[in-house]
């Protein structure tokens, strides 16, 4: 039997109210399906932790989180802690200290999703965004001149490696396979990009992707500009199998692509250390919600859907189906109970309850 250490950072707001319900899920899904253990353990670090010891983890937080095999994250964000410090001491720390190098957001409209385009069935829409997670326009390069006078100067620098650009493309395309052979996709990619505008870095990943390329002659892959991929998205999202980009234009598409399938009460992510040197992390892509927080009624679907890509991760594929299904059988389903964003009356709990029934 297979057991997993699991570290749970449920962290603030909602985050507290939707992480519960994705372990309870995972537990029905254990005993269902056998062959593996979870072992939780539940790390207190949010900004409660920060108003103690003035940070957001301990010193030693990302040493202490290599001992887990994976990380279940909630959400942070509270009034108390500045937005950039508590993302940067948590989600940003966790995806460059344990090599997370790729973000996976899926993109796939379920029976019963809410979906914000006209004549798309469910079905129809099917993808997954790859996106750069460690480097580029997020590499915390920079500076600032002359600061609070009136000429200062403020430069940002998109830092692109080789390594870095090389195995998030080969990533995709590997993916591409993947679902090919599986039935889920068409065995395409797209790289999107802006080569015609940022002409060192992004020139630089077009003429590696073109490389890179060469290595799948099974795959049938083009590259978009980041612009014409946004306005794709929306006019014709059934076009696409796997996209693959870099950190600032995947983070921007990948929350459009979570928008048209659903949005925030579903959307799941992914942060993969696809090499398994360190912990993955997987997490809902909602914040702490502070407008409903501690009412009891946030939508648990993604941190669920989350906890899904979890068992994938760990090797648990059928499990992990069964948690998708179960899912999909509660959203579908007119009479199961849904949280008021979904159009019902049912508490946090009681959705959990039932997709935990239903697993
Ligand atoms: P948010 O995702 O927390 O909320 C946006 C809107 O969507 C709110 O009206 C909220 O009530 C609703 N919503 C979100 N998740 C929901 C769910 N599961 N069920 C029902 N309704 C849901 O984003 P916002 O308001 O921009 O940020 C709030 C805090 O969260 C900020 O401090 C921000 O920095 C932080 N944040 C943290 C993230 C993370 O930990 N990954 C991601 C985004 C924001
Ligand atoms: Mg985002």
């Amino acid at each position: 039997m297979a057991t997993f250490k699991l570290a749970v950072m449920a962290g603030d707001g909602i985050g507290k109210e939707t992480v519960p319900e994705a372990l309870k899920v995972l537990e029905a899904a254990a005993k269902k399906y056998g062959g593996f253990e979870l072992r939780p353990t539940e790390l207190p670090w949010n900004s409660d932790y920060y108003e103690k010891h003035g940070r957001m983890m301990p010193e030693d937080g990302i040493q202490q989180l290599r001992a887990f095999d994976a990380i279940l994250f909630g959400a942070v964000g509270d009034k108390r802690v500045p937005e950039h410090v508590s993302v940067a001491q948590t989600i940003l720390a966790m995806r460059r200290g344990l090599d997370q190098w790729a973000n996976i957001r899926p993109g796939r409209l379920m029976p019963g999703a809410p979906c914000p385009l006209k004549d798309k069935e469910p079905g129809q829409i099917d993808f997954v965004v790859v996106r750069e997670n460690t480097e580029g326009e997020y590499a915390d390069v920079g500076g600032n001149l002359f600061a609070n006078t009136p000429h200062e100067v403020a430069v940002q620098s998109a830092v692109f490696t080789r390594r870095g650009t090389e195995r998030i493309l080969r990533y995709g395309f590997e993916l591409a396979r993947k679902r090919k052979a599986q039935g889920a996709g068409k065995g395409q990619l797209v790289s999107v990009s802006k080569q015609n505008a940022q002409r060192h870095g992004q020139v630089f990943w077009h003429r590696v992707f073109e490389e890179v390329r060469e290595e799948y002659p099974d795959i049938e892959s083009r590259f978009l500009y980041i612009d014409a991929a946004c306005m794709d998205m929306v006019r014709k999202p059934e076009t696409f199998d796997v996209l693959v980009s870099s950190n600032l234009f995947g983070d921007i598409l990948t929350d459009l692509a979570g928008a048209i399938v659903g949005g925030l009460g579903i959307a799941p992510s992914a942060n993969l250390n696809p090499d398994k040197a360190a912990p993955s992390m997987f997490e809902p892509v909602h914040g702490s919600a502070p407008d409903i927080a501690g009412k009891g009624i946030a939508n648990p679907f993604g941190s669920v859907m989350a906890a899904a890509m979890m068992l994938d991760f760990l090797g648990q594929d059928q499990a992990a189906q069964g948690m998708v299904r179960a899912v999909e059988s509660v959203l579908s389903d007119a009479k199961a109970p849904k949280t008021p964003d979904f159009g019902g009356k049912a508490k946090t709990r009681e959705v959990g309850d039932e997709i935990a029934r239903r697993v």
